[in-house]
């Protein structure tokens, strides 16, 4: 690995533990206005300090982020669909120059193994690692999953493993039963999305198993800033990437620390 591609991949998975926990706050570029996201600047800052990289389009780190934050920025290039049309038909949206000049840590963009675009995304993915190899910019491959598409460890595992063989440095994907045999299959990290907003707990013990099985981390974005505490929320999470923290010491953190910001915001009144 160059120097520049092993120091932004030092950025995102942090070398003292070897674990990465990602923010994502994405989620509009094909969701639009997304509950908890409606002005994410306002949301999200007061979780910068504690997630080790943050994954957002360009339109929300232009508008939204201070520019002067050290926060490693994983930035998602690929778009132009949306809820209401065929989300597999997926393009790349932002150029790498762009990506250069926004001083990203890594590019990231879905792909869609099984569904009718599927060449599309795959030559998609192929290109993007291409121009980021030029430029020592690791390129992050979401497999994305649909209403065509499985999410078992099958179909999680050949997503995973294209994607891996195409030449991502990191793959999201999701938690699945015998997640072991989709991280076996996978020589590149894998990080899990966290998906729809669980309860806490559920969400923490699903970080936790997944660690277990061998990812590095988490790009969790819902069940963070939807969470009805979410700095509790996200120190929670780090408990358990971090200090690999078990579900219920980490859900005892969370309900701790929620008690002790409510309690601060009262004083403050
Ligand atoms: C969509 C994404 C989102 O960033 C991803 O789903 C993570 O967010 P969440 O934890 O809310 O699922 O990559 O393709």
């Amino acid at each position: 690995m160059d120097w520049g591609m092993k120091n932004r991949m030092a950025q995102i998975i942090k070398p003292d533990t070897g674990r990465a926990l990602m923010l994502a706050i994405d989620h509009g570029y094909f969701l639009g206005p997304t509950s908890g996201l409606e002005a994410p600047g306002k949301t999200i800052s007061p979780l910068i300090p504690y997630c080790d990289s943050l994954m957002l389009t360009r339109g929300i780190l232009r508008t939204s982020i201070d520019a002067s934050i050290p926060t490693p920025i994983v930035l998602r290039v690929s778009g132009g669909t949306s809820i209401l049309g065929d989300l597999s038909n997926e393009g790349i949206t932002t150029t790498i120059k762009e990506a250069v000049r926004m001083n990203v840590a890594a590019v990231a963009l879905s792909i869609f193994v099984g569904s009718e675009h599927e060449k599309e995304t795959l030559l998609g993915l192929s290109d993007l690692i291409n121009e980021g190899q030029e430029y020592g910019i690791p390129v992050l491959a979401v497999t994305a999953v649909g209403k065509e598409m499985g999410r078992d460890a099958r179909y999680l595992g050949l997503a995973s493993r294209i994607a891996a063989e195409l030449g991502a440095s990191i793959v999201k994907t999701y938690y699945c039963k015998d997640f072991n045999k989709v991280v076996n299959n996978c020589p590149v990290p894998i990080v899990i999305a966290g998906g729809k907003k669980l309860p806490e707990k559920e969400a923490l013990e699903m970080a936790y198993a997944a660690v277990s099985d061998g990812a590095v981390g988490v790009d969790m974005g819902r069940n963070i800033f939807q969470s009805e505490a979410p700095v509790a929320m996200i120190n929670a999470v780090r408990s358990v990437i971090h200090e690999n923290a078990k579900p219920d010491k980490a859900y005892k953190l969370f309900l701790d620390l929620k008690k002790k910001n409510k309690s601060k915001k009262v004083k403050k009144k």
